[in-house]
């Protein structure tokens, strides 16, 4: 399928078929490619708590109560779900955890260690003398968002962003901020039921005329 008939096809699912699991290979591969996901000076800001079991999946469902009710269904139908997380502030530990990776991953030798943390410290101290480190590091998430939810669909599977919940209650739950995190969104992943009633209905976006210029 090429990847614009993928976009008009993708849609999100509001009914999930509960019996219907997604087969651990393909839940390998698509974690693969969030873990794979893009970021600025490559900060890599997040992490990611899948959820499968009952229980893990009642604990999501838990800040979604009494608010968001309408998304609960989706949690508990769901096959996966993956909690996508931020860090708080972005801290010399976790410029020098990335650097680590990069060095490790052969892409830069140990001599040019110094200027690639330094190169990298800068940009976060520019961002946090404007005060937009939180929005960088959003940002960021939401790339791994876009980037989980277009693997989705080329792995044959169905899923839906959600950002209808409680953020205090489940990162309360989930014990977010004692590791520095904070919950950005949810992805629930799974099968369509065969009475979704989002899945005939047709994509309304903004036409390009409203939405694209061409810079002369
Ligand atoms: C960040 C984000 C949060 C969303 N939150 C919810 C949600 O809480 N519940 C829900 O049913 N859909 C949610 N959606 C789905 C959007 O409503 C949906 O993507 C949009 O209407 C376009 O429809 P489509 O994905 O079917 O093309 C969310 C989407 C995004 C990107």
């Amino acid at each position: 399928m090429n990847a614009l008939t993928l976009a008009q096809q993708r849609y999100t699912t509001k009914a999930y078929d509960p019996a219907k699991k997604i087969p651990a290979e393909t839940v390998e591969r698509i974690i693969e490619i969030l873990r794979l996901t893009p970021s600025s000076t490559n900060v890599q800001p997040w992490h990611f708590v899948l959820a499968e079991s009952e229980q893990a999946k009642t604990r999501i469902a838990k800040s979604m109560l009494g608010t968001d009710d309408y998304n609960i269904p989706k949690v508990m139908n769901a096959s996966h779900i993956i909690v996508l997380c931020s860090v708080n502030d972005v801290t010399p530990e976790h410029l020098e955890k990335v650097t680590d990776c990069e060095v490790a991953a052969g892409r830069y030798s140990q001599a040019d260690r110094k200027r690639l943390s330094s190169a990298r410290r800068d940009y976060v101290a520019l961002y946090r003398s404007q005060g937009k480190i939180p929005m960088w590091v959003e940002n960021q998430t939401h790339i791994a968002l876009g980037q989980l939810l277009w693997a989705a669909a080329m792995e044959g599977v169905d899923s839906t962003a959600i950002g209808g919940y409680q953020f205090d209650v489940l990162d309360a739950e989930l014990g977010l901020a004692e590791k520095g995190l904070h919950s950005s969104v949810i992805v629930t992943l799974g099968y369509r039921a065969e009475d979704d009633p989002n899945v005939s209905k047709p994509k309304a976006r903004l036409p390009l005329s409203q939405i694209l210029t061409v810079l002369a």
